[in-house]
């Protein structure tokens, strides 16, 4: 990389995608190291940033065409078609979420154009990246956004409420997998004065459902249930759990009125959490929103970007639920970028240089190669 490096930003292309991977705020701070930065026309207009907020941090602002010559550090939410990046200084870097299982044919043409693709999405579970992670910054608004979704088409108010014509009982919700979207589910919930319930596999998950106020469901009756991974991340359960997993919901979910499914498993397809013999319990009127729906969703028979109707139940599913809340979840990722960047930044060099750690764990490909261990074994 040179001295002074070139950053670049681009619109994002993928249809309903209205983040933006830069911030007015984070543009001032690239220039501040140093950096040339550059922006798409029109990137940042989907997040309310104008050309002109860009142009005043300090960024030039042209056609992707311009704005893609020589750049040495390449930022997105979602990764860009390889082919719109030709022209890029050889080696450049493309940070961004890539998806990498599902696409790997972009992860090979990433490495056949002799990009650097660093996937935000590896980035490890430690606590110096915790700043860094963008699933977490992102999950963290899209479980505030399944509750608020759900309570809209809800046709009952959340909170108890006492009067002059009666008493309304508060709503039952019941949220499963309490990861980062799942803790603020909970808690957004709670607010809303809705009487909550809440399950994983991670029996770390139990204290925290507790310390919000919300109350834990948990299968008891299997051994060596353990559900925590590597990172901090679930695994894929047995046989048996997922049986007695399967029971304990149903009893429980059929008293539900909101359910809000967040499970997932890196690498894998959601787990199914919900079937359709399952809904069929639930009270007519009820809603289920599926925050797994872009990895295959948690609950038979959600479909992106729409509202099903099954047995009177409503279930919503977003194909990018942190897109519905452009503002904030651009803000977020972007520091999220920043502080990433800045945290390697080498003042003598002039631009980033990762260490082991962090650059193995995020860097999908090198020198023409793919070199990702988890891309190797997947
Ligand atoms: P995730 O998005 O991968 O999964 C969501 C939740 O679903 C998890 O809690 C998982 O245990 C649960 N789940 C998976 N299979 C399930 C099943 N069959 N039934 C019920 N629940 C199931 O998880 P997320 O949100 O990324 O967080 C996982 C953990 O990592 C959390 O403890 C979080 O605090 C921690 N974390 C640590 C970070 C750091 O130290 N840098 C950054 C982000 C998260």
């Amino acid at each position: 990389m040179r001295k002074i490096p070139r950053i670049a930003v681009l619109k994002e292309r993928a249809p309903g995608e209205t983040r933006v991977a830069a911030t007015p705020e984070t543009v001032r701070k690239f220039v501040e190291l140093g950096a040339v930065t550059s922006i798409e026309q029109g990137a940042g207009a989907s997040a309310y940033y104008s050309d002109d907020d860009y142009r005043e941090a300090g960024a030039n602002v042209a056609p992707a065409s311009e704005v893609v010559r020589d750049a040495d550090i390449i930022l997105a939410i979602q990764g860009p078609d390889a082919t719109l990046l030709g022209t890029a200084a050889s080696g450049a870097w493309v940070a961004a979420v890539f998806d990498p299982f599902a696409k790997r044919d972009q992860v090979d043409a990433y490495a056949s154009a002799g990009l650097e693709a660093l996937a935000l999405e590896f980035m490890p579970r430690i606590t110096r990246a915790q700043s860094m992670d963008v699933l977490s910054s992102q999950s963290n608004l899209a479980g505030y956004r399944a509750v608020l979704a759900s309570a809209d088409i809800y046709g009952r108010a959340l909170p108890m409420m006492m009067t002059a014509a009666g008493t309304i009982t508060a709503a039952r919700l019941f949220v499963m997998g309490v990861g980062v979207a799942g803790l603020q589910a909970i808690a957004t919930a709670r607010r809303l004065g809705a009487q909550v319930s809440a399950t994983d596999v991670r029996s770390a998950t139990r204290e925290q459902i507790m310390s919000l106020g919300a109350k834990p469901v948990f299968v008891e009756a299997v051994e060596g249930i353990e559900g925590e991974g590597s990172g901090g991340y679930a695994t894929e359960m047995s046989e048996e759990y997922q049986k007695a997993q399967a029971e304990l919901v149903s009893s429980h979910i059929a008293k539900q009125d909101i359910v809000i499914t967040t499970a997932l498993i890196p690498g894998r397809p959601a787990p199914r959490l919900v079937s359709d013999a399952q809904i069929a319990t639930m009270k007519p009127g009820s809603v289920i929103f599926d925050l797994a729906v872009p990895q295959g969703g948690n609950v038979e028979g959600s479909v992106a970007d729409e509202v099903v109707e099954r047995h009177g139940v409503r279930i919503i599913g977003f194909s990018n639920t942190p897109a519905t809340m452009p503002a904030d979840a651009s803000a977020l990722y972007a520091r999220n970028v920043l502080n990433f960047l800045t945290a390697f930044w080498d003042k003598e060099a002039g631009y980033p240089v990762l260490d082991a750690e962090i650059g193995d764990a995020i860097r999908l490909t090198q020198g023409g190669k793919v070199v990702n261990e988890r891309l190797m074994t997947a």
